[in-house]
């Protein structure tokens, strides 16, 4: 049942990702141009601090899947592209390997084909400390995604109906680990109250995962026979949002803040450094990519991003992702509307 789930989540993602270039909050974020302003592009470096960790580029692969035998090739095919690309990935959620110990080979792939690359391993909210500590130790990770999803949750008509252990279980998660635990929405974004919280239950490490790409709730809604729950599709803030709304929260708290979401281009990356991410996640675009064009095709896409990444960041006069930062960006339209509302200046 849960490898059936598996399988249906890469396929409805896929399809969902077909359009990649639809609208979202990141056209509301635009730099202002310095026409002598650019740096050189070989003094850039893409190297960046996530918490405790140092890594080679601003850009990962975020948490998507295993639990299945198709999975499992996904998983390996992902890997490969992480080596070649020299970014950092994360796993899917490892829950199947508490349920069935046969799975646990389709999650170690992501070690196994890239032995020295940064993986993180990913489990749920309501993983006990020693799941969360067999699961870091299955893929040898640098660190461990635990994703919050209640609204997900309550779109699956099998899923998780009570919510308010999470807080405390991430909290002796995060107390327990010897690996940084990075908190993740789905999709959904975080808010500043929430990193806020987060930093106090003792998490340094916060991926807004916002709206504007894959959507879970379109997607479990899509696996329900019983009555439709479309209503939470688009439900939520986007990264950029995310972003606005906890950068002041995430720099009180020392909390090193990711972003993913609805990123589409390696413009959008630049916008989401520049509005303080430390790194920048894709998951259903890379996904997209992977089974409609190949392995090989994505791993030239990721090395297009890079040089990309590399040239708008001298474009705009800096030589790393955190000094994008200093930028001068405009915010327009709904995003505008969203900082007003939320009083963010
Ligand atoms: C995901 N995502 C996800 N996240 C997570 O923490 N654990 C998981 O098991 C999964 N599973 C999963 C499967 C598939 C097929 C996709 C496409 C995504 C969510 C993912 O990490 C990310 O937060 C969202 O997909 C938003 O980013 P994109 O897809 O808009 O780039």
């Amino acid at each position: 049942m849960s490898g059936d789930r598996k399988d249906d989540h890469v396929r409805l993602a896929t399809e969902q990702n077909r359009d990649r270039h639809r609208r979202n909050d990141f056209d509301d974020v635009r730099f202002v141009h310095h026409a002598l302003g650019a740096a050189d592009i070989e003094a850039v470096s893409l190297r960046t601090r996530v918490g405790a960790m140092d890594w080679p580029v601003p850009l990962y692969i975020n948490g998507m899947t295993g639990g299945s035998d198709a999975t499992a090739i996904v998983n390996r095919d992902l890997a490969v592209v992480a080596r070649e690309t020299g970014i950092p990935i994360a796993s899917g959620s490892m829950s199947p390997v508490f349920k069935d110990r046969d799975t646990t080979g389709g999650f170690r792939v992501l070690r196994e084909e890239n032995p020295s690359g940064i993986v993180l391993a990913n489990l749920s909210a309501n993983a006990t400390p020693e799941q969360a500590h067999e699961a870091v130790g299955i893929l040898g990770a640098d660190a461990l995604q635990i994703h919050v999803n209640a609204v997900q949750e309550l779109v699956m008509p099998e899923g998780d109906r009570s919510f308010t252990h999470w807080p405390e279980n991430i909290a002796s998660i995060a107390a327990s680990l010897d690996v940084p635990v990075v908190v993740k929405e789905v999709g959904f974004g975080m808010s500043g109250e929430t990193v806020a919280e987060l930093a106090r239950l003792g998490v340094g490490v916060v991926d807004v995962s916002g709206r504007g790409g894959t959507d879970f709730a379109a997607i479990e809604n899509a696996r329900r026979t019983g009555a439709d729950f479309a209503v939470l599709s688009g439900w939520g803030q986007s990264a950029v949002g995310g972003l606005l709304d906890s950068r002041a929260a995430a720099e009180d708290a020392r909390v090193t803040l990711l972003a993913s979401g609805g990123v589409r281009t390696p413009l959008d990356v630049v916008r989401a450094l520049a509005l303080g991410a430390s790194a920048v996640g894709v998951a259903g675009g890379f996904l997209r990519i992977l089974r409609q064009d190949g392995r090989d095709a994505l791993i030239a896409e990721i090395r297009r991003w890079l040089e990309q990444i590399t040239a708008i960041t001298a474009l705009l006069g800096q030589t790393s992702p955190a000094g994008l930062r200093n930028t001068d960006v405009v915010i327009t339209g709904e995003v505008r509307e969203f900082c007003q509302a939320r009083g963010i200046d």
